[in-house]
This record gives structure tokens, sequence and C-alpha cells, in this order.
């Protein structure tokens, strides 16, 4: 595939980002807290994430290799932070996840994999056939500014996954409202610290399909967190009426 196709269609890609933002800023994605029937049939919540998250590595590290080329240790660097956050996220979370007995629609799992498999293929395969990053690329500010932003963002990620983790006793699945961390200033800082994470990834390997990813994980979960917000303000009335939705200080 030449370059130009490939751009094409990674624009292509952004555009229907677009159009998935509007559409979910009127229609919650169904799981978690905004499960709802109709969604046809489901399957185990913990089961759900590892099938929506798993296949993204095998498909990334096909990509990537698919031609046998060796990579440059700029690209084994931005592969690792990618293979980081989707083993955590496809096995290590829903090995944590206090949600027993609850269950997702299939439609989201199938979603949500269709999601995955683009921005995974897509990453990999400019990583594997397109990018070439020299030794200045260490010392450049979009690179050092993109990588604290992505750690930083992991960080607050992981923590307050942690957090919303822990907040239930085993065996039990009524939601409270949490505290700590970046909770004291807003609802979703597993959400605020995800997109930081993404935003990080796309300065630092400063390449088109590293965009479309942060743009998509903005256009996934910017309503969701919105839909939160609203919900732990309908559902609790002592809720902390200064903590804003995502971004602190802000929204
Ligand atoms: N890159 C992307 O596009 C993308 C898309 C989606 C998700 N993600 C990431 O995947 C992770 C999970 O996302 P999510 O939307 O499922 O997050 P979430 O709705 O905040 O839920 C996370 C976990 O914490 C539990 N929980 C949340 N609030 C709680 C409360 N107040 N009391 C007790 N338990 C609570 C949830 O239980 P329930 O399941 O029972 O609600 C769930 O097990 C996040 O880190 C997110 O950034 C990324």
């Amino acid at each position: 595939m030449t370059y130009q196709l490939y751009s094409q269609l990674i624009w292509g890609w952004i555009l229907v980002a677009i159009v998935a933002f509007l559409y979910l800023l009127r229609q919650n994605a169904p799981y978690g807290r905004h499960m709802q029937p109709g969604w046809g049939p489901t399957l185990d919540n913990r089961l759900g994430w590892f099938l929506m998250e798993f296949p993204v590595i095998v498909v990334f590290l096909t990509a990537l290799f698919w031609d046998g080329r060796g990579i440059s240790p700029q690209v084994a660097l931005f592969s690792g932070c990618f293979l980081l956050h989707y083993i955590n996220r496809s096995i290590v979370f829903p090995l944590r996840l206090r949600t027993r007995g609850k269950r997702m629609p299939w439609a989201i799992v199938f979603s949500a994999i269709g999601f995955n498999l683009v921005n995974g293929f897509s990453l990999g395969y400019y990583f594997g056939h397109f990018a070439a990053y020299s030794d200045v690329w260490w010392t450049d500010v979009r690179f050092i500014s993109g990588l604290v932003l992505f750690c930083a963002g992991m960080a607050i990620n992981w923590q307050a996954d942690n957090i919303l983790i822990h907040l239930r006793k085993p065996g039990t699945t009524d939601y409270v409202i949490p505290v700590g961390g970046l909770f004291g200033k807003i609802s979703c800082p597993n959400l605020f610290g995800e997109i930081l994470e993404w935003t990080g990834y796309a300065l630092m390997t400063w390449c088109l399909p590293g965009l479309a990813f942060a743009i998509w994980t903005a256009a996934n979960l910017l309503p969701r967190a919105m839909a939160h917000h609203r919900w732990y303000q309908s559902k609790f009335e002592d809720y902390p009426a200064d903590r804003k939705a995502v971004i602190p200080f802000l929204w």
C-alpha cells in the first residue's frame, strides 16, 4: 500500500470518529452503569473486556512485523508503550474487576473489536512500513513532551481504575461516590487519564495513525464522561457540587 492511499484511509477513519462522537453524545454506550435492555444477546462483563481488547495485540504485532523488517529503537519504545497499555487493559484489568454477575451486550464487544482492530492495524502498519525516526527525535520537544504526557496519563488512568475497583467490597456491585486522587476535582479521572495518554502518544509518535487514535479516544470517552457525571449528579444528592466532569477546573 502506498503512503498516499494509507493516509487517505486514515483521514476517512478520522471522519468516522467525528460521526461516532456526535452519535455518542445522544446515545450512551450501553455497558457498565449505562447498560440497557434492547441491545441483543449479552455475555459476562469480564470476558467481554478480554475479547474486546486482546485482539489488538495480535493485530498490532502482525502488522508491525508482516514484512520481516527490523524496527528502530524509537519504534520499539512506541510499540512497548502500546503493548503495555493493552496487556493491562485486556488481561490485568478484567481479572481485577469487581463486576461478577454483570453482563455487557455482544454488540458493544463487536464494535469495540472493530475499533481496536483498525487502530492496532493502522499503528502497527505505520511503524512497520513508513516510520523513519532519526536519532535527533530523542531530543525533540514533541517526543519529550509527548512521552511525559503519555506516562502522566497512564499513571492517572491506572490510579483511577485502581480506586474505582476498590470502591466495592468483593461480591458487591453497587455504586458509591469515589474519593481520592483526581476524583476530588473530576468525576472521571480514568477517562481523563486515558485521553491524556493517547494525546501524548500522538505527540511523541508524531504520525497520522497516532492522531487518529487520540481523536477516537476523545470521541469515545468525552461523551461517556459527561454521561457518568450527569448520572452521579442525579443518583447522589450529596454529590460534590464543585466536581467537574472530565477536565480539572474546566469541564
Ligand atoms: N480508549 C478508549 O477508547 C476506551 C474506551 C472505553 C474505555 N476505556 C478505558 O477502559 C477503562 C474502563 O472504562 P469504563 O468506561 O468501563 O469505566 P467506568 O464506567 O468508570 O468503570 C470502571 C470500573 O469501575 C467500576 N465503577 C465505576 N464507578 C464506580 C462507582 N462509583 N462505584 C463502584 N464501582 C464503580 C465499574 O463498574 P460497572 O462496570 O459495574 O459500572 C467498572 O468495573 C477506563 O480506564 C477507560 O479509560 C478506553
